[in-house]
């Protein structure tokens, strides 16, 4: 499903910054990985390579057989509208939409009919629990329900890769572990791959694999010892 070789990441400016320095992984069709590492040790720019949101300044990033740093701008648009959603670290909602109208946005790009457009918005919006904040702006949602109307964006679409930024980072215990067994329910019923980035240990064991990143390196990948609960 995904396959990086040699990836290097170095983002200019003032102070030029190497975010990723060598990194080759290979994730297989229908794993859900957990990434793990210090502040700035380059989880966000690894998952945006992955979502073909940014390019590598050197290296391949395969996805489903295509060099995502080969495509065009409109090539990974394209591959971002049909096989990849994404639950970004600050949730990037759209401030003028409502709820349901930020969830069913993919779906509008997508040409999915209004009918059945409200049924799966519908659907997934009960879900993550926010069935009774259709109509709220974002402005008017608590942190942890903002975060929730992300991951129902992300969910709405089927596609078959996930890449999540932190999706309980800002949810209490008991919302985070709803959160997570609904992750690893769409793993398991869909076949999800799923690539997460989290900070919490807990969280890393609902996955079956960790890599830990360091200094824009993998530091280790193994399995998650009892992971995958
Ligand atoms: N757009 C950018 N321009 C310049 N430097 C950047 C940019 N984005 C990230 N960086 C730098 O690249 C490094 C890796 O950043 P990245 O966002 O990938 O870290 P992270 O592991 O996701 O950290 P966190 O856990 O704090 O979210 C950091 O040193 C950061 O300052
Ligand atoms: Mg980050």
């Amino acid at each position: 499903m995904l396959k990086l070789q040699d990836v290097f990441k170095t983002y200019e400016g003032k102070a030029e910054v190497t975010a990723l320095s060598g990194i080759n992984l290979t994730i297989g069709a229908g794993e859900m990985v957990a990434i793990m590492g210090p502040s700035g040790s380059g989880k966000s720019t690894l998952l945006n390579l992955m979502g073909g949101l940014d390019v590598p300044t050197s290296g391949q990033v395969m996805v489903g057989g295509k060099d995502l740093a080969k495509e065009s701008e409109k090539g990974r648009s394209l591959f971002r509208r049909s096989k990849v959603s994404y639950i970004f670290q600050a949730y990037h909602l759209m401030p003028t939409l409502r709820v349901s109208q930020n969830v069913a946005l993919p779906l509008h790009l997508a040409g999915v009919p209004a009918g059945e457009i409200a049924q799966k918005v519908a659907r997934v919006l009960r879900e993550v629990g926010l069935d009774g904040r259709t109509n709220h702006l974002p402005d008017e949602l608590s942190g942890g329900e903002r975060q929730r109307v992300a991951i129902a964006r992300a969910l709405v679409t089927d596609a078959p890769l996930l890449l999540a930024d932190e999706p309980t980072g800002n949810l209490d215990t008991a919302r985070g572990e709803e959160i997570l067994s609904l992750l690893r329910s769409i793993h398991r019923e869909r076949g999800t791959t799923i690539v997460m980035i989290t900070h919490d240990h807990h969280a890393a064991s609902a996955c079956e694999r960790l890599i830990r990143l360091r200094d824009g390196k993998v530091e280790d990948d193994g399995a998650v010892a009892g992971g995958g609960r």
